[in-house]
């Protein structure tokens, strides 16, 4: 992996995007791997905001078995990195995850495309936003308070407008190099925003699974490794390059 040598290296502008591969290497199922998410593929409907809907019940306690999952696991290695990237670089982070394992790595400048499971909303509302305790299940009759609408993971289902869509975009038309960990990009409109990567930026693709060049929604080097060990290679170039 080799990385343009630049004389300001501080004034760099990066930005990590990642998806479910990042939070594998802290033991989070991914969605369409071998034991994914979306395996036994009856789970894939709880992925749908019409299952808030027909299948409410069903679909909170899938997402509050997400919460607990969340709650028994740890930033990994990559996490960290990225942390640590971010006292030396202006880095800024766009992730397709929604737990919390950037945060709790240290990091900041975090947008959440599809929404965090830290909190809940009143269903047909975006705010008043609650933070709710990791030991708390999410139930059919919590209401909100303010608008007593059933209240409901702030994740985005299939259906719904993703977060932060322009301040993604801008900080993907401004990035000098762009990492993108462990994302299948299948996802739209998540897949055509990598689209807006600045053309002068240098852009890596850190997953253990190659992509087909063609499949790629801006061109770059492919790392074919997991996220940990993609990064450290990552973070050597720039000790060593840069
Ligand atoms: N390190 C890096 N990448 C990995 C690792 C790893 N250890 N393990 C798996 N991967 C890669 C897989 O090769 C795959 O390309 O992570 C990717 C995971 O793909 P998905 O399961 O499709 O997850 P993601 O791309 O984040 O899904 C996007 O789809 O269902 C929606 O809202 C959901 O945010 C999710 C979105």
């Amino acid at each position: 992996m080799q990385i343009d040598n630049r004389n300001e290296t501080s004034q760099l502008n990066m930005v990590f995007w990642t998806g479910a591969g990042l939070s594998a290497e802290s033991g989070v199922p991914t969605f369409r791997g071998e034991n994914g998410l979306w395996h036994p593929s009856n789970n894939i409907r709880y992925s749908q905001v019409s299952s808030l809907g027909t299948d409410l019940a069903e679909c909170m306690a899938f997402h509050n078995q997400r919460r607990r999952a969340i709650l028994r696991v740890f930033p990994s290695r990559a996490h960290y990195l990225i942390t640590e990237l971010q006292q030396r670089y202006n880095v800024k982070i766009i992730t397709q995850n929604i737990d919390d394992l950037h945060e709790r790595a240290g990091s900041h400048s975090v947008i959440y495309l599809h929404g965090s499971i830290q909190f809940v909303v009143p269903k047909g509302f975006r705010h008043p936003k609650y933070r709710l305790s990791w030991y708390k299940n999410i139930n059919v009759g919590d209401r909100c308070p303010r608008t007593v609408a059933q209240l409901r993971p702030d994740i985005i289902l299939f259906g719904e407008t993703i977060y932060g869509y322009q301040q993604a975009r801008r900080w993907l038309c401004e990035a000098d190099i762009v990492v993108v960990i462990g994302t299948s990009l299948l996802v739209e409109p998540a897949h055509s925003l990598l689209g807006n990567i600045n053309p002068m930026a240098k852009v890596y693709y850190i997953n253990p699974e190659p992509r087909l060049s063609s499949h790629l929604p801006f061109p770059g080097e492919q790392v074919v490794e997991g996220a940990n060990s993609g990064m450290a290679s990552l973070l050597d170039e720039i000790s060593n390059g840069w």
